[in-house]
Parts: C-alpha cells; structure tokens; sequence
C-alpha cells in the first residue's frame, strides 16, 4: 500500500494513528538535530518531522531530501507544539519511523508553493510544476465541479450528451479557421470547428431535442487573457422552444453551477436588458452592472453654444464619477491621454468638476455659463463632489469609448469586486450589422440566427433602414462585464436560410457550396428550434474570481498562440510536407 490517507487529511482526532503518507517534498529544514518537511499532494501539506532521538541513518536519509523528491514516509500522528492554525493539517504532525524515496528530482526551476518565485514564461514552459501549486489546483478543481454540475443539471433536465466531429468544414462564427491537410484526399482541408453550432442543429433535424456538449472550439483570433485559439464551450441546442423557455432553463443551469459550486445565491429572475439600452446606458454590449455610472446623452443640451466640437458631433455624452471633483491637473491629464490611447480611441476628454463649494470648473468655462455646466452635470447624474467626464462623436463609437471609460473608473475607484456576482441577459440584439469597409451587411451573431417574427417584413425589404431595424431573437448571457455566453432562435426554414445568406451577400453557388448540407437538411422537416454555448472557461474564471483563464485550463496557449512547454507549433519532416503536397512559403514572409 503506498499510502493510507492523503497529505490533507489528519485532524488531531486521528492522534496516535499509524499512517503511511506518500507525496512532494516542498520544503525541508534543519532545526538543531531534528528534520522538519513539508509533505505535499494535491489534498494538502503535513508536516512531518524525524526527532532528534531517530536513528542515525533515517536523520541523514530526512537530510539528504531535495525538494520535490517524492517520497513515502511511515509514522504515527503526534499533536504538534507549535501549531499552525493557517492549514487545516495544522494541529498535528507525523512521527517519521521509516522514509522511502520512490524518485528523486532535480531542482526545480521555481517555488512550487501557493505564491512561486517564477516567472509566466518560465512557469508555462515547466507547466507541470506550476499545475502542482495550490491556486492551480484549486481552479482545475473548480473547473471539474462545475462540469460535473452542468452535467447532472442538464442530464436532469433530458439533455443528451452528444459528441460531434472535430475535422469538419469551414464554421461561420466570423474567425479565422484552423485547417488540417488531409493526406488522403490531396489538397484538400478539414476545418476544426469554431463551434458546433451547424451540428448541433442537425441534431435538431433528427429528432434529439435536447442536445449538449462540454466540446473543444477552435478559432484563429488575436488572444487576449479571455480568448484561447482553442477553448471549451458549454454547447447546447434545443427543439420546440421559444427564447424565453432558453432562458429559463438556463438560468435554472447557472442557479445551481453558483450555489452548489461556490456556494452563492443568485437573483430568482436574472435582470434582462436590450443590447440598445445596454449600448446607450453602458456602451457596451456586455454590461458590468455592479456598479451604477450610466452613460447620458447630452448632445441637445450642450449644442448651440459655440463649442464646435460639440455642435459638430452626433452625440454627446457623460458619465458622473462619484466623489471624484478632486482630480488634479494631473490625474486628468492622465486621463486624457489615457482615453486617446489607441485602444479607447477618444480624440479628447472633457470635464466638469462639481465641487463641494457649489462651484463648477470645467475645461469648457468659456462657452458655458456656471448654471448651464449645473444643468448639464445634473442631467448625468451628477452631485456636489463628482466628476463629469464627457466624450463626443459618432454615437455608437462615442457610447463604446463611454462604456470602456466607465469601466476603467469603476476599476479606479474599486467598484468591481470579482467576488460579487451580477448576471444579466442582454437580448434584442439587432440581426444584422452594416459595415462602411466592406459596403456589406454581416450576422450579428451568426447566419443562422432567426429575426424576431414581428420584423420578418424588414427582413424581407430591400432596403438598408430597413434591414438594419430588423432585431434578432438573439440573446448574451452577461456576467460582471464578460459575456460568459450567447444564442439564439434559429431559422429553421429552407427559405429564410436562403434569404439570409442573400442579405449577406453570399452567393447561392458559395451557400451551396458552404451550407449546402444545413439548407438541404431543413427540407426534411426541421422542428423551430434555438440554443446557445457559453465560453466554459470564462465560466470557470469567473466564478473563480479572475480575469484570465488561462490557470482554468491544464494546459493552455501562450499570448502567440504557442505552447512553451512542447514548443509548439513546429516545422514538420519534409516527408510528412511531401505526403501532404505541402509546400511552404514561410521563408518568404
Ligand atoms: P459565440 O461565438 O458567442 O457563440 O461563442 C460562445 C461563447 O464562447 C466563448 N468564446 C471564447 N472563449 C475563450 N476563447 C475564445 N477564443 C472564445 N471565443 C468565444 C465566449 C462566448 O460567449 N455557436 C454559437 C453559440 C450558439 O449560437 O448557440 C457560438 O459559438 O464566452
């Protein structure tokens, strides 16, 4: 038996026990003839400790102990003198009677204990190390608890567990794909999935209404600490169902992953909001409503003034940060340059300090009188000792720019504490999205989401306003400002579907050639049906209180898309290009 309990489990309760421990060395210090170690696995840390009256060659064999040797010790459980009540295995420590090294280490390139002295970079490429330290643990843990919750819930509920296929073709999510060269059909590319999605609705097509999948998706995409070329999505797809029986089932899904998780309460009916209202009061179609500080549109109040910035802008807005009048010339010089910094993108900030006294001080005193800059920071919100901070320009950019602006203060004044939880649904989201570039509409979600039935006539004109009025039954689930999931009603008709690759601009040659498989599908009796996926990582890093999720994931990409630790992606043999009938041309770029 190479071990009777774990590195986490003795009490004092368990005083006087005979037990066997195997495990990591973490540390090991002398203290006069004695030899304490920490013990490690993945359960916890015991302490062990060969006494000064041990014999001569267990005291050398405790001493010549590196860390992260492993090892297996026998012992009695004694109650420690000095107990430390920071580790539930604090009161109590084992009596070492007889130690067996089952390997030796080298020295490991870092501390491997709840805070390393590593590195990211050097932590990535020794990813197995780093995985055995507590707060990676921990989130693995909590990553395994949630899966096994989403599971039971759904299988509850009849959900089917369903795999679908990893080489497939080309997925319309709006990324680029990952390809695999096929050998045996030369010249010719699988694409991974960026998602299920056509799949999951031909499961609809054959009949298995409630479908889910804790699947692997692949998109090529710039990476950013909530973004992995590939991730894990909770997938799911319904048959028979309208939005609101979605919601409900997943909010049902979210109540139990919250409680039964980490263990906290969320509101019995989650908030839902439009994307145009979250667009005009946060400036973002992921709203982090914690904390209040919407954004108000000022434009006809300030215009008229000769201030030409603003009576040359389609919007004006602002936002009131509370007990900030305070700001020096410097904080909002930083300010400044902060919002034109490329990714916020402002031109300029603009001010109106509320100051305790009553009087108001603004960077446009000259075409302002003080009653006009009352009224204008009262109409945001704002009240003796706050700050108004105001941007200008095209209306949805201006609102972004607002939005990013607003969350960079609630960041600045603590408003976002990552162990308060405040999830939203944003729907109505407009079905279509025009782009100046490329003088095109493209899906706002994706080409298979459906309009909301009472604007199928816009969806059927010909023109721009109309089609641009067009709102999707389409919905984000939203959770402290990350948007954790998203879905919608499908179309489910042969028809619209053509209609909506029209709109896009797809021809009927490039759908067939594309979608073929789904449009023919449809003809066979497809059931109105709807679903959505949320990004299972973000869930996890959520909930685990941080931003990135790159610790939620055993193994994950570099901000290069590379993995350190198998140096990966490499050259492959010429032999393998040649079987392939590849030729690269890297050397070129
Ligand atoms: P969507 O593209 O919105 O929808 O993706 C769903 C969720 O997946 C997560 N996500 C990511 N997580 C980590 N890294 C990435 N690169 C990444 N990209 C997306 C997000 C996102 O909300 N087929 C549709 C769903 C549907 O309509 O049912 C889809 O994939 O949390």
């Amino acid at each position: 038996m190479y071990r009777t309990n774990t590195c986490g489990e003795l009490r004092l309760t368990d005083k006087g026990k005979k037990v066997i421990l195997a495990g990591w060395v973490q540390k090991s210090r002398k203290l006069g003839a004695m030899t304490f170690i920490d013990l490690r696995d993945r359960y916890g840390i015991t302490q062990l400790v060969v006494k000064a009256d041990a014999e001569k060659e267990l005291s050398e064999l405790a001493e010549s102990l590196g860390r992260e040797f492993v090892i297996q010790v026998k012992g009695e459980v004694l109650e420690r003198e000095s107990k430390n009540p920071k580790i539930p295995t604090g009161e109590i420590e084992i009596g070492v009677e007889s130690i067996n090294i089952l390997n030796k280490s080298v020295t490991p390139p870092f501390t491997i204990e709840e805070n390393s002295d590593g590195g990211e970079d050097l932590r990535a490429k020794y990813r197995y190390l780093d995985l055995r330290r507590p707060p990676l643990q921990r989130a693995l843990a909590l990553r395994h608890r949630l899966a096994q919750e989403i599971r039971s819930y759904l299988d509850a509920q009849g959900f089917m567990e369903i795999e679908t296929p990893y080489l497939i073709k080309s997925t319309p999510e709006g990324a680029r794909d990952f390809v695999v060269p096929s050998r045996m059909n030369p010249g010719q590319f699988y694409a991974l999935p960026q998602s299920p999605q056509t799949f999951k609705q031909l499961l609809m097509v054959a009949g298995y209404d409630r479908y889910f999948q804790i699947v692997r998706c692949f998109r090529d995409e710039d990476l950013r600490a909530d973004r992995q070329p590939e991730f894990t999505q909770i997938d799911c797809e319904m048959s028979f169902v309208e939005q609101e029986d979605v919601l409900n089932t997943f909010e049902g899904m979210m109540r139990q992953m919250f409680k039964n998780a980490i263990g906290v309460e969320i509101a019995e009916r989650i908030p839902r909001m439009s994307w145009y209202d979250a667009m005009d009061f946060y400036g973002s179609d992921k709203p982090d409503i914690r904390f209040d500080m919407k954004l108000h549109e000022i434009t006809s109040l300030v215009q008229g003034h000769g201030f030409s910035v603003f009576d040359s802008s389609e919007y004006v807005g602002g936002i009131a940060v509370k007990g900030c009048a305070d700001y020096t010339r410097k904080q909002l010089d930083e300010l400044t340059e902060w919002v034109k910094r490329p990714q916020v993108g402002a031109k300029g900030l603009i001010y109106i300090k509320c100051n305790a006294d009553g009087s108001y001080k603004s960077s446009i005193d000259k075409f302002y009188s003080p009653e006009e800059l009352a009224q204008v920071a009262g109409s945001v919100g704002a009240e003796s000792g706050d700050l108004v901070l105001i941007l200008c320009g095209a209306k949805r950019k201006t609102q972004t720019q607002l939005g990013v602006l607003r969350i960079e203060m609630g960041n600045r004044l603590g408003l976002r504490n990552p162990h308060e939880f405040a999830p939203l649904w944003v729907v109505d989201f407009p079905l279509l999205e025009w782009s100046e570039e490329d003088q095109r509409f493209y899906a706002m979600h994706h080409p298979f989401t459906a309009p909301k039935p009472e604007h199928e006539q816009w969806f059927y004109s010909d023109k721009k306003e109309d089609l641009e009025r067009v709102c999707a039954n389409a919905y984000d689930f939203v959770l402290n400002g990350t948007e954790l999931g998203g879905g919608s009603i499908r179309i489910h008709n042969a028809d619209m579907q053509r209609r909506m690759f029209d709109v896009l601009g797809i021809s009927k040659e490039d759908a067939e050639y594309k979608f073929g498989f789904i449009i023919n599908a449809f003809k066979f009796g497809a059931p109105p049906h709807g679903g959505l996926a949320f990004g299972f990582d973000r869930v996890c890093a959520l909930f685990g209180g941080q931003e990135s999720i790159r610790d939620y994931i055993a193994f994950p990409k570099n901000n290069q898309g590379r993995d350190v630790m198998i140096d990966s992606p490499s050259l492959i043999d010429q032999s393998q290009m040649d079987e392939l009938c590849l030729q690269s041309t890297a050397e070129n770029k």
